[in-house]
């Protein structure tokens, strides 16, 4: 191991190069307008795997390319891991609140400023420059492994979803490695354990036929607007309760273990209010910060969208009103409950004076795994070796809903070992990505192969694990 993790250091120079110019392709997949910059990235992620000498394929799909390399040499009586990226990003939108232009990465101090470099490029490069290190030092890797790198990941994962089932033999593995998540600090280290599912949906009121004058005809008919934003607020309590009839029915009660393991987190209220800009916090009556944000569901108001948006002031009524919403789920909800109980309740609710649609969106199932099995015990101790410091476990709100197609199609529990901190600004203006979490992800990495095969084989096998 120590001539792997030399090689990492001697090497660090040229990976931050590389995440640069990786980085510096514009990769958003919710904009047509860089389908060219979707296929070159796929391209460039594609040639990286070839370079590090991995069996690498682009396959075609209905949407954007999904990028398949595995280590050479397969052999069956290894165990198998499988490692998923996603090569998109989220729109960069709005520019003017960057401090530097979003795909022109720049490096201040240990942090290189860019769209899509935390979520995800550097998190799942950091895993390939890892492999390179065993592959170049002609160490033997103790396992397969399968790079899975789709993308769609930031607009739903809708081609993933169908070449899963389609290529199942191809995915096959032991278990999913994801690092497209977070960690409390570089000095907390964690296996997150559980992610939040989510249930997307667009409503829409209806009005007049037309914008209309408000003077005129203001008083004797509804205004969507507003109707919206009642029916909206009637979705909330103000103790943080979603209140539909039925929503907290599915919700597993959070045990003694878990609340005490978020507890360990190292958040601070003051300084996470601080941190969030906001004037004082808020969230469901009876439960933590911590635990608000990542085990308990929530109903969010997206994007609200009615009326004059320009300059100075014009009477009307708006003709619409629409907003969009997502709901994040925790175990045992499902989006197609979710989305059909919002749907009911909205049409109880709505008056008679405007029209209603309900537009479902996309959906995802919440994920819980336990993170008592020798893989995930493994992982921790990657961890730790590859950060300097103790693994704690974790839960995290956001969703990636692919992992639980992961359990149903390859029958696969996947580990979350994230490397994003928590002021990496993933989807927001500045997103950046620290280089310390960069060379510990890659130490981690680098590790983990010999920790999950010693784990997978569940006994001594000369693989290079601290406890082999
Ligand atoms: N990397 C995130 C998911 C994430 C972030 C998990 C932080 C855990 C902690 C991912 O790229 C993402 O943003 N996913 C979307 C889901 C999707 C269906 C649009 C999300 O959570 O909003
Ligand atoms: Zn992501």
């Amino acid at each position: 191991m120590d001539t792997i993790l030399a090689y990492l250091e001697a090497n660090e120079n040229r990976f931050v190069d590389d995440l640069l110019a990786y980085a510096r392709i514009p990769s958003v997949s919710a904009q047509p307008k860089h389908a060219p910059d979707l296929e070159k990235c796929a391209g460039w992620i594609a040639d990286r795997c070839r370079a590090i000498g991995l069996e690498t394929k682009i396959h075609k799909t209905s949407s954007y390319p999904i990028v398949v390399a595995r280590t050479p040499k397969f052999d069956r009586n290894k165990p198998t891991f499988l490692v998923y990226g996603h090569y998109d990003v989220q729109p960069p939108e709005p520019f003017e609140l960057w401090e530097s232009p979003p795909f022109e990465p720049v490096q201040k101090g240990r942090d290189v400023y860019a769209r899509g470099i935390s979520d995800n490029k550097g998190q799942h490069l950091a895993h390939l420059n890892a492999v390179e290190a065993w592959l170049k030092t002609d160490a033997e890797l103790p396992c397969n492994l399968t790079f899975l790198i789709e993308g769609e990941e930031e607009v739903g994962s809708t081609a993933l979803y169908e070449f899963l089932p389609e290529n199942k033999k191809l995915l096959a593995c032991d278990a999913v490695v994801i690092s497209d998540n977070g960690i409390p600090t570089l000095k907390h280290p964690a296996l997150t354990y559980a992610l939040r599912g989510i249930a997307a949906m667009e409503v829409r009121l209806e009005g007049p036929s037309r914008d209309l004058h408000s003077g005129i005809y203001g008083g004797s008919i509804e205004n969507p607007a507003m109707a919206l934003c009642q029916l909206l607020g009637k979705l909330r309590d103000d103790k943080g309760r979603v209140t539909i009839p039925g929503f907290y029915k599915d919700v597993v009660k959070l045990s003694a273990f878990e609340r005490r393991q978020l507890a360990k987190l190292p958040t601070k209220a003051a300084a996470y209010r601080k941190f969030l800009g906001v004037p004082q916090l808020f969230g469901e009556t009876g439960y933590t910060p911590d635990e608000q944000r990542t085990a308990r569901p929530t109903l969010e108001i997206n994007g609200l969208t009615s009326g004059y948006q320009g300059a100075g002031s014009k009477t009307i009524i708006p003709s619409w009103a629409s907003a969009k919403l997502t709901l994040r789920l925790v175990p045992n909800q499902t989006p197609d409950k979710i989305i059909a109980m919002v749907t009911r309740h909205l049409k109880k609710l709505c008056p008679k004076t405007v029209r209603l649609t309900v537009t479902p969106g996309h959906g995802g199932t919440p994920y819980l795994v336990s993170p008592t099995g020798d893989l995930a015990q493994g992982a921790l101790r990657a961890l730790e070796s590859g950060f300097g410091h103790e693994a704690i476990l974790t839960r995290e709100g956001g969703s990636i809903p692919i992992v639980s197609a992961f359990k149903k199609h390859l029958n696969a529990d996947t580990l979350l070992l994230g490397m994003a901190l928590p002021d990496d600004n993933p989807h927001s203006p500045n997103e950046k990505f620290s280089l310390d979490a960069y060379a510990a992800g890659m130490r981690m990495s680098a590790n983990l192969w010999a920790e999950l095969s010693h784990a997978a084989i569940g006994g001594c096998c000369d693989c290079g694990s601290h406890s082999c």
